[in-house]
C-alpha cells in the first residue's frame, strides 16, 4: 500500500527558476498516521499526566517532558571522533494554557501566586545594584465590568496565559543538567557561560525566556544572569514569525481547502459534540475549536500534565470528559501533526519556505565550524512545536508526532582524525531516523547534510523570492 516513489512537489506558482529541488519522501506507516486507529482504536499515544517516564522506557513519547540527551542512554561515538559544535531547538516546558484555548467554561481553577513571570531592564552594573526583580502576578478586579464578563480569553485565574508553571520550571532546569552532564565536559565548558562559546537564543513570546532561566542554570550552575539572542517580531526566524505567502497559500490548499484533511473532523462529529456539550463551546464557534483539535487538547493535556483532573460541565457535573474521550483527542492532534508536516504531499515543500529561514542560519554555523571561523561551542534554540515541527518536517522524520514539552533535537558536529567532518542528529535522545536517502542522520559526512539543505532551498535569495512568488 506504501507508495516507495518519492514524489517531486511541483506547483504552478514556482515559475521562478530556482536551485531548489523539493523531494517529498513519505513517512513510515504507524497507528499516529493510520486514520482508522486514531478515531477507532484506543489508548493515549504515549505518556499525558506525568513529567517522569521511567528509566526502562526512557524514550517513549512523554506529552508532559518528551526525552532528551541523558548520560544514562547517550552512546559516545568511536574515539577518533571528537565533538566540535552543538545546536540544539527545543520546544519550551510545560505551561498554562494559552488563553485562546481556554473558553472551556468548567471550572479547575490554575493558581500562580507566587509564581508569575519576572519582567525588568537590567543596568550596566547588574541586578543587584541597578534594580529589584519584578514579577507579574496575573488579578482579576471586579471592578473592571469586563471581567465579569465570561466569554473568549477570559478565566479568573492568577497565572499569566501562558506561562511556564512552576513544575515547568523544573523540567527545564533538570533537562540543562542533563545535558550538562553529556556536554560540558566534552565540550570543554566550565561551571559559569561563557558567551564567546556558547549562545542561547529565545523568540518574542516571553515563555521561552522563562525555560531559559531554569535551562540555563542547570547547564551552567555557577550562572547569574546572562545576556540572550532575539530577532524582531516581524521577521524571527526561530518562531518562525517572518513573512511567508506563498508557505501560508500552501497550507490552507492541503488542509482548511482539502478533504483530506476536513474528513477527520467531520467523522469525529459525536466525539465534538461531547466535548462541546461539557465545555458549553458552540458549534459553529469562530475561534478555532472545530478546525483542528489543537484547542481541545491543550485544555485537556495541561490539566493532565499538571495532576488535574478531567473536566465536567458547569452545569452537570455527571457530564464529563473521560479518559478515552481525552486519549481519542489526543491521538487526533498527532495525526494532525503528521499530516501538517510529513503525510500531505505538500508539506515537505511547506516545511522548506515555513522554516527555511532558521535552516540557512544553521548552515552557517556549522559552514563557519568546519572553516575554522567559529569559536561557538554551543547555540541554544529555545521555541515552540510551531518551531520544532517544521524542522522535523525539514529534515523528514520517519514518525512524525506532536513535538511534546521540552521536545529536543541536538544537531552535533565532529571532526575525525582525517580532520573530515561528520553530522550526528539526535531526536528524543537518539539518532533521527529520516524518509530520506540520508536514512539515519548517524555520523553523515557534513557536505550530505549541507547538499539537502541547499537542495530543499537554494540560496537565501532564492528563499525570499519563492516565499514572495
Ligand atoms: C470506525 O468504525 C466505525 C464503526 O465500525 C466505521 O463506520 C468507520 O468507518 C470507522 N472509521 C474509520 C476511519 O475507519
Ligand atoms: C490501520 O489500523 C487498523 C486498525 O488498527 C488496521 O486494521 C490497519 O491494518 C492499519 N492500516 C495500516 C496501513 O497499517
Ligand atoms: C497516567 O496514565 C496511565 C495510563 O492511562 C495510568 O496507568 C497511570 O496510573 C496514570 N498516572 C497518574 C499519576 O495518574
Ligand atoms: C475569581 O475567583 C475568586 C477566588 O475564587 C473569587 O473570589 C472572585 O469572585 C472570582 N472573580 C470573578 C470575576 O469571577
Ligand atoms: C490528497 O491526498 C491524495 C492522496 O494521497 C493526494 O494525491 C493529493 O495530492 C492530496 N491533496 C492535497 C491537496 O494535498
Ligand atoms: C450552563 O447553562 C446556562 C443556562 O442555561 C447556559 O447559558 C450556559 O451556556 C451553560 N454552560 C455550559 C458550559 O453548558
Ligand atoms: C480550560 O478552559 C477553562 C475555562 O476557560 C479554564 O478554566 C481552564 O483553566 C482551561 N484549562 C486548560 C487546561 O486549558
Amino acid at each position: 500500500m506504501v507508495c516507495p516513489v518519492p514524489q517531486v512537489v511541483l506547483l504552478a506558482s514556482m515559475v521562478a527558476i530556482t536551485s531548489a529541488q523539493v523531494v517529498h519522501y513519505p513517512p513510515a506507516q504507524s497507528n499516529i498516521n493510520n486514520l482508522t486507529f486514531v478515531l477507532n482504536g484506543t489508548g493515549a499515544p504515549g505518556i499525558f499526566n506525568s513529567s517522569t517516564t521511567p528509566d526502562q522506557s526512557y524514550g517513549e513519547y512523554n506529552w508532559c517532558n518528551m526525552p532528551h540527551v541523558r548520560t544514562l542512554e547517550y552512546k559516545t561515538p568511536a574515539p577518533e571522533y571528537t565533538l566540535e559544535y552543538i545546536e540544539i531547538i527545543q520546544r519550551h516546558h510545560k505551561r498554562t494554557p494559552y488563553s485562546s484555548n481556554t473558553f472551556f467554561k468548567e471550572d479547575i481553577p490554575w493558581d500562580c501566586t507566587g509564581e508569575g513571570p519576572v519582567e525588568y531592564g537590567k543596568g550596566p552594573s547588574g541586578v543587584a545594584a541597578d534594580v529589584t526583580e519584578i514579577q507579574w502576578q496575573a488579578t482579576v478586579n471586579p471592578e473592571n465590568p469586563w471581567t465579569t464578563t465570561v466569554g473568549p480569553g477570559f478565566v479568573n485565574t492568577t497565572c499569566q496565559l501562558p506561562q511556564i508553571t512552576s513544575d515547568g520550571i523544573v523540567d527545564s532546569h533538570t533537562h540543562g543538567s542533563d545535558l550538562r552532564a553529556v556536554y560540558a565536559s566534552r565540550l570543554g565548558l566550565g561551571e559559569t557561560l561563557d558567551p564567546a562559546l556558547v549562545q542561547i537564543r529565545v523568540t518574542n513570546n516571553d515563555i521561552t525566556s522563562q525555560v531559559a532561566g531554569g535551562l540555563v542554570k542547570g547547564m551552567f550552575p555557577g550562572t547569574d544572569n546572562i545576556a540572550v539572542l532575539i530577532q524582531s517580531d516581524t521577521y524571527d526566524s526561530l518562531e518562525p514569525v517572518y513573512s511567508c505567502p506563498a508557505a501560508n497559500n500552501l497550507f490552507s490548499a492541503y488542509t482548511s481547502d482539502s478533504s483530506n484533511w476536513t474528513t477527520h473532523l467531520t467523522d469525529a462529529a459525536p466525539l465534538y459534540a461531547k466535548l462541546d456539550a461539557v465545555s458549553g463551546t458552540a458549534t459553529d464557534d469562530s475561534a478555532g475549536w472545530h478546525t483542528s483539535f489543537d484547542h481541545y487538547y491543550d485544555n485537556l493535556s495541561a490539566k493532565l500534565c499538571h495532576s488535574k483532573p478531567l473536566p465536567c460541565s458547569v452545569n452537570d457535573t455527571s457530564l464529563c470528559v473521560t479518559q478515552d474521550e481525552a486519549n481519542t483527542v489526543f491521538r487526533l492532534g498527532n495525526w494532525e501533526y503528521s499530516y501538517y508536516y510529513r503525510d500531505a504531499p505538500s508539506s515537505t515543500q511547506y516545511a522548506a519556505w515555513h522554516y527555511g529561514v532558521w535552516f540557512l542560519e544553521l548552515q552557517a554555523h556549522l559552514e563557519a565550524v568546519v572553516a575554522g571561523q567559529s569559536k561557538t561551542k554551543w547555540y541554544h534554540n529555545i521555541a515552540h512545536d510551531g518551531s520544532v515541527a517544521p524542522a522535523l518536517g525539514f529534515l523528514q522524520i520517519s514518525n512524525m508526532v506532536w513535538p511534546g514539552m521540552g521536545s529536543e533535537i541536538v544537531f552535533e558536529l565532529y571532526k575525525n582524525s582525517q580532520k573530515a567532518y561528520f553530522l550526528r542528529v539526535l531526536w528524543g535522545g537518539q539518532p533521527m531516523q529520516t524518509s530520506t536517502p540520508m536514512g539515519t542522520l548517524n555520523m553523515i559526512p557534513i557536505e550530505t547534510f549541507l547538499d539537502y539543505i541547499n537542495s530543499m532551498l537554494g540560496s537565501g535569495a532564492d528563499l525570499l523570492a519563492a516565499c514572495q512568488a
